[in-house]
């Protein structure tokens, strides 16, 4: 399951841009606000760090037809053709998602609670459909079981149409939508480091060095390779 980071956060997207395998950033209106400042600037940075290749996924704003329309074109004029522009899951957002994909531009239809909506986005020729794990987790719903049903709709149906998971809280719900078959899930700082870290692991290297170190020394294996 490919992994992109959901943030606007400049450092945060160095580090694991650097060391992890993210494969894209995904942001919302919440997001961008909370680092504030210049939003042009930040978006334009945001893809200078991860280069033209991968996946930046944005949200309109605007809810009204046209201006989606106007939005849209003016994100993906500006960040490239690697952008997907995000439009959440509303009568005008299909409407809007139909005449973009339709001009070549990648629609990831967001804010999807239900498979319902999921299977209306794919069926408007949406490329990603954004169902929201925890929100539905939240409520005592079933958000895995939300993005395995629409996984199965567009198994069944040969749809193009990838899922891209998104809102998580726990790591396990990330690694229970990779177990049903989800394409990709997008995760915030935080649960991304957790899906790495774990304490057996520090353990294990701390074992090693202590007992490389008891047997020689200063001597690393590098510099015997080198002699
Ligand atoms: O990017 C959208 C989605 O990840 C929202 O997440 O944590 O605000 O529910 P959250």
């Amino acid at each position: 399951m490919k992994l992109l980071l959901d943030t606007a956060n400049l450092d945060d997207i160095r580090y694991f841009n650097t060391y992890y395998p993210i494969e894209g950033v995904t942001t919302n209106p919440t997001i961008l606000a909370r680092e504030g400042g210049d939003v042009i600037a930040l978006l334009k940075s945001i893809r200078e760090i991860i280069g033209d290749k991968k996946e930046l996924h944005l949200q309109v704003t605007e809810t009204e037809y046209d201006r989606i329309i106007a939005e849209a074109k003016a994100l993906y004029a500006m960040l490239g053709p690697n952008t997907f522009i995000k439009i959440p899951a509303t009568d005008v957002g299909l409407k809007a998602t139909y005449t973009l994909s339709k001009m070549g531009i990648r629609i990831t239809v967001t804010a999807v609670l239900s498979a319902t909506q999921a299977m209306l986005a794919a069926n408007s020729g949406a490329s990603y459909v954004a169902p929201y794990i925890s929100r539905l987790e939240n409520i005592c719903d079933d958000g895995v079981g939300c993005a395995a049903d629409i996984v199965k709709i567009f198994s069944a149906g040969g749809s193009k149409t990838k899922v891209l998971a998104a809102s998580f809280k726990t790591a396990k719900e990330v690694l229970d939508v990779a177990v049903i078959g989800c394409h990709a899930a997008t995760v915030g700082s935080d649960i991304m480091k957790k899906l790495l870290s774990h304490t057996t692991t520090a353990t294990s290297i701390a074992d090693f060095e202590r007992d490389w170190n008891a047997a020689f020394g200063e001597r690393t294996l590098l510099s015997m390779l080198e002699g």
